[in-house]
């Protein structure tokens, strides 16, 4: 069984080798990201490995099919970059539905204490030695109200993260659970009184640009808007416009609309043409990780043996078919 991984980074390779070496999986790594123009190098490949970045739109999937690649194994959980109708009765497509939804509630809550307590600046007063708490202060977490959009794995760790700081919990689920003992509100009255918003629901046509000119008319003034989920439920403009407003007090984002040309690579000697990124960038209020949160140790390793599995699974003729790992054709 032959894999093409696209878009390698080192920190995948360990573990991956690790599993596939146990497995019988013969690895190739390609620093590229699979799209239209590199969908070539999948020739002769059993299976393809993608990430959050990699295009698998209908004339890729078209492609592989063609190429006679069997399978894409997603090597994360959202899935928004597979064109799943196009490959459907084509390629089965897995994913790894939850390799650690404390990895990225916990970033989510590091976002807001950094932004909040401006730590990333007194850090670099400091190593200046630079003893001025001019311009540093900020809120008690405690008391204050938290509207958490998407309550699936990630976001009830995010609300056990926010219980314990003894913040109350507001929550809106198109599907909500029942047993979660979390306070489910229509989007207007969590948009109206929360003092944070947290999003931790999935992309979707339905949840694009979620949050927009409109929904943020609706929050509360100086509201701090976090986002670890995906770039495109917020409309970017929209954001820009709602902090020079000063109506969102600041925003924590680890995803971004237009990632895909930027986020994972290094771009420190270039002069960034995205114009509307280094805007949010510029802005003191304004707190942009590269897509990190799922970053952890226990999540890269959980990824690779889930990833793995999946893969040996269907080879070997018994695959996963639950509906939460599987697209099936
Ligand atoms: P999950 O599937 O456990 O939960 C998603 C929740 O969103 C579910 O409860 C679902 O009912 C709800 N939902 C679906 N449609 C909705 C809608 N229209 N409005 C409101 N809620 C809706 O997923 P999980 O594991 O909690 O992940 C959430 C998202 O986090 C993923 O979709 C992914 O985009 C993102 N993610 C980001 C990572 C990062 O490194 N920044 C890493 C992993 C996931």
């Amino acid at each position: 069984m032959k894999v093409a991984f696209f878009d390698t980074k080192p920190y995948d390779v360990p573990g991956f080798d690790h599993y596939a070496a146990a497995a019988d999986l013969e690895i190739k790594y390609f620093e590229t990201r699979l799209n239209a123009d590199t969908v070539s190098l999948a020739s002769g490949f059993d299976a393809v490995c993608v990430f959050v970045n990699d295009t698998v739109d209908s004339a890729v999937v078209e492609k592989l099919y063609e190429m006679g690649v069997k399978v894409i194994a997603l090597r994360c959980a959202g899935f928004n970059n597979v064109d799943i109708r196009a490959a459907s009765g084509k390629l089965p497509v897995y994913r790894v539905p939850a390799y650690s939804p404390y990895a990225v509630a916990e970033h989510a809550m590091a976002l807001l204490l950094t932004i909040n307590r401006r730590t990333h600046k007194a850090y670099i007063r400091t190593r200046d030695f630079n003893f001025s708490l001019q311009g540093l202060a900020g809120f008690d977490l405690y008391g204050k109200t938290v509207g958490i959009i998407g309550t699936g794995k990630i976001g009830r760790v995010f609300a056990d993260i926010c219980k314990g700081f003894g913040m109350h919990i507001l929550a809106y689920d198109k599907f909500p659970t029942e047993d979660s003992g979390l306070h489910y509100v229509a989007l207007p009255e969590l948009f109206a009184q929360s003092d944070i918003i947290s999003l931790h629901c999935p992309l979707t046509e339905e949840t694009h640009h979620l949050i927009n000119a409109d929904s943020i008319a609706q929050m509360k003034k100086g509201v701090t808007i976090i986002n670890t989920s995906r770039g495109s439920l917020i409309d970017t403009e929209d954001l820009i416009n709602g902090i020079k407003e000063k109506k969102v007090g600041a925003a924590c984002l680890d995803v971004y609309e237009e990632e895909g040309d930027l986020f994972y690579e290094d771009f420190s000697g270039h002069i960034v043409q995205d114009d509307k990124l280094v805007r949010l960038i510029s802005m003191p209020n304004v707190i942009v990780t590269s897509h990190q949160a799922f970053l952890t140790e226990e999540a890269l390793d959980n990824i690779a043996a889930t990833t793995v599995n999946n893969l040996v699974r269907y080879f070997q003729g018994d695959p996963d078919t639950s509906t939460e790992v599987c697209y099936k054709p």
